[in-house]
């Protein structure tokens, strides 16, 4: 796959689709910032290049409409701080007054285009706005990890139309770890899958279960595999279409000779909130109308003990709800485990890294990844059209 490095961008107009979708707070200062820092060296690179520099990103899940609080403003007022310039905000992604703008740029400049998803058309894939989008620039480059797992027009669509595309930094700098990490791994390999649904990783489960040395499995989805084996897991969240799915995987684990590890103990609590009476129990004694919140301090030390050999971590998905403090131990001791081990760790998916950051933990993780669906289809073992439609 070509990067932006093997292309003669100067002086040409470059679309770079970045990720921006940012997490923001109801004033709109955005929260968490990992997915406009990581794509900087990209954008720096291409404006030291004298390329006249256009970015286009989505946010949220505006369903083709124009709405406020979706806007890119403050993402264009943030990129304006970081770069100590004015990146001008484009009124749209496409149309007449944005081709205009676009037209009037110099060598070296820099602007933003409006939330591609106020246009229905983006998620469609539709081929003739994605020739909008391509009809503005030269080259594209796709820089955006995060959404690479999505057909939309601005990431599959546009590559059809434009005369020169590459990789941004990023996005190579992401699948480069994801697949030192997983297909040339430094072993053992562990896995650490959690979160709240079996549904949603079962896919990446069954993938990576023929790669790893040991998987561990916590966060709520636990507790469909202990209700599959047997165990009576009160009112714990459950998916219940999925028990005899769970109990196969593990079987098929075991026909393997994977080694998967459950939780032995967990922190049960009378009701969701951080004021719910909770104890330590194990998982034969969760009591009836109770539900299990967090991994157990016996299940922590195992995870630990089978963490402690390893040379390649890979994490996706939370212990527990470690965003309410009786519930945040489970995750805490995994988050330090992995941390200080001398493991490559990577870690992926929002929950996975606002955990490890919440727990002042994420300067010592090798790689943060900026992506959530996109990590999880990685680990499905499955290609993004995104990077696919670059190399075609
Ligand atoms: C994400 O946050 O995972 C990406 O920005 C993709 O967003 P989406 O799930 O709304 O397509």
């Amino acid at each position: 796959m070509q990067t932006i490095r093997d292309l003669k961008i100067g002086g040409k107009r470059v679309l770079i689709r970045v990720d921006f979708n940012v997490p923001m707070d109801e004033a709109g200062n955005i929260t968490d910032d990992l997915r406009i820092q990581t794509v900087m060296p990209t954008i720096e690179y291409a404006l030291s290049q004298k390329a006249r520099v256009i970015l286009c990103s989505h946010m949220g899940r505006p369903k083709g409409k124009r709405i406020e609080k979706y806007s890119l403003t403050p993402v264009a007022r943030y990129l304006s701080e970081l770069l100590d310039r004015t990146v001008p905000l484009a009124p749209d992604c496409v149309g007449s007054a944005t081709e205009k703008m676009v037209a009037a740029m110099k060598d070296g400049d820099i602007i933003l285009l409006e939330n591609l998803r106020f246009h229905a058309e983006e998620q469609k894939n539709d081929l003739e706005f994605a020739e909008q989008l391509a009809r503005l620039a030269d080259v594209y480059i796709n820089n955006a990890f995060a959404v690479s797992h999505r057909a939309h027009a601005s990431v599959v669509g546009v590559t059809t139309y434009v005369a020169e595309k590459a990789a941004g930094f990023l996005l190579q700098k992401e699948l480069d770890y994801f697949h030192r990490s997983v297909d040339n791994p430094v072993r053992p390999l562990i896995a650490i899958v959690g979160g709240a649904k079996v549904s949603s990783k079962l896919g990446a489960l069954t993938n990576m279960l023929d790669k790893v040395d040991a998987m561990l499995i916590g966060g709520a989805m636990a507790n469909t595999f202990l209700k599959g084996q047997g165990y009576s897991v009160g009112a714990s969240k459950v998916e219940d279409d999925l028990l005899q799915e769970a109990s196969r995987f593990l079987a098929d684990a075991g026909a393997k000779g994977a080694k998967v590890y459950l939780p032995v103990d967990v922190i049960a609590a009378d009701s969701f909130s951080a004021g719910a009476v909770n104890k330590q129990v194990t998982i034969q004694d969760i009591p009836e109308g109770w539900m299990a919140l967090d991994i157990g301090p016996a299940s922590a030390i195992c995870f630990q003990e089978v963490l402690a050999d390893a040379r390649t971590i890979i994490w996706n998905g939370p212990m527990g709800a470690f965003e309410m403090d009786p519930f945040a131990q489970g995750t805490r001791a995994l988050a330090h485990t992995v941390a200080t081990s001398h493991a490559l760790s990577i870690t992926g998916g929002g929950d996975s890294n606002a955990a490890v950051k919440k727990f002042g933990e994420a300067e010592n993780i090798s790689y943060m990844s900026t992506g959530g669906g996109a990590f999880l289809m990685l680990m499905e073992g499955k290609e993004l059209p995104g990077v696919v439609a670059l190399e075609n």
